[in-house]
């Protein structure tokens, strides 16, 4: 017998406020077309946080959703793990935030900054801390108010992203280790730093000064996008003796609708077989794999037995793919 980290609950939280893109482009007096930006990137809508609204609420919502799912209390959480990169401030951390807004006391809580990967490196983290015996109840939440960092005079940007926030509440179980068990089967994590500059936010918080805001190379991301993806997943299955036949749903980093068409091309995988979110919700970074999990899982669409696979590209560069069995 070994130990699983398995995924036992879901949750996610979108902001009340949706904008088409006709409201987006008339709202900051962008120069773009609904047209344009269906056909570049699938997107139809996005949310957009409230003013008062911030990381940690979003969070926390998302997280009392899962728990909620799982049947757990929050006195039972060992561990709290937050991808974001817009926090609600450098510190205390937007975990240690959430942990006070779900009432946990009990065990750790602490940010992950991977951009658009950091829900899978969050889950490759919870991974370890469960497989070691560190922890038995983990949290794992991505939650962005991109809506914060964008420049909204730049259309080559401020059309791709929006807010919200997923989770995931991931607990121990023993069982026999298979492919054929449940929980998460591993957990596939790279960066590159050289590649640093072509999506990144300039200054904010940090300590190189600047606006604060995003700034992307967005032909020279999508060059990288879909070779070291369908790597990382092909380096997954190899790792776990499975192949493309194997995968039950591809539940993709939701970044571009262009990107997402090509996995699947790569992973041989119909159309109805890949969870798709980003013509609804846009590009929410580490928040993205989660919600679209949420809502799937939720509608009945992932059902128990389902091998899943995760993956994601983002600032970093970073990148990784997630195996897991519902
Ligand atoms: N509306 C209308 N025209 C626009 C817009 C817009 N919103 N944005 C750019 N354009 C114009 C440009 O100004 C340019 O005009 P020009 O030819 O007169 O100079 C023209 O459209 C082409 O611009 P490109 O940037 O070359 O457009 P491209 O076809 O590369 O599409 C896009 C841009 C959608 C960002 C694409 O590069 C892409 O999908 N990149 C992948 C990166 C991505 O998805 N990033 C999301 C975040 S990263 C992540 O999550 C992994």
């Amino acid at each position: 017998m070994v130990l699983r980290a398995t995924i036992a609950g879901c949750g996610g939280y979108l902001p009340e406020r949706r904008l088409s893109n006709d409201e987006l482009a008339a709202q900051y007096g962008i120069e773009t077309s609904d047209a344009w930006i269906r056909e570049r990137t699938g997107i139809c809508f996005r949310h957009i946080a409230a003013p008062e609204e911030t990381a940690s609420d979003m969070g926390a919502a998302a997280a009392r959703e899962a728990l909620a799912q799982a049947g757990v209390d929050a006195s039972e959480v060992d561990a709290i793990l937050v991808a974001t990169s817009t926090p609600d401030s450098a510190f205390p951390a937007t975990a240690v935030r959430i942990q006070a807004k779900i009432g946990a006391t009990k065990g750790f809580a602490f940010d992950m900054a991977a951009a658009c990967t950091g829900f899978v490196y969050g889950l490759g983290v919870a991974d370890s801390l469960i497989r070691t015996g560190q922890a038995r109840c983990v949290l794992v939440i991505g939650t962005e108010v991109y809506s914060r960092i964008l420049d909204w005079t730049d259309r080559g940007t401020c059309v791709l992203f929006g807010d919200g926030a997923g989770a995931v509440l991931l607990r121990a179980e023993e069982n026999g280790g298979t492919t054929a068990d449940r929980g998460l089967l591993s957990c596939h994590l790279h960066s590159d730093g050289r590649f640093g500059d072509i999506l990144h936010i300039e200054g904010g918080a940090g300590s190189t000064g600047g606006p604060g805001l995003l700034r992307m190379a967005g032909k020279e991301v999508f060059r990288h996008a879909v070779t070291k993806l369908a790597a990382v997943v092909d380096e997954a299955l190899g790792a776990n003796g499975l192949t493309h036949a194997d995968i039950r749903w591809l539940v993709p980093h939701q970044a571009n609708a262009r990107i997402i068409d090509a996995m699947g091309r790569k992973l041989n995988l119909p159309s109805e077989r890949v969870v798709v979110t980003v013509d609804k919700h846009a590009n929410t970074s580490a928040a993205s794999i989660p919600l679209a999990l949420n809502e799937a899982r939720r509608d009945g669409r992932i059902a128990d037995g389902d091998l899943v696979v995760m993956e994601a590209i983002g600032g970093g560069l970073t990148w990784g793919a997630a195996l897991a069995r519902f």
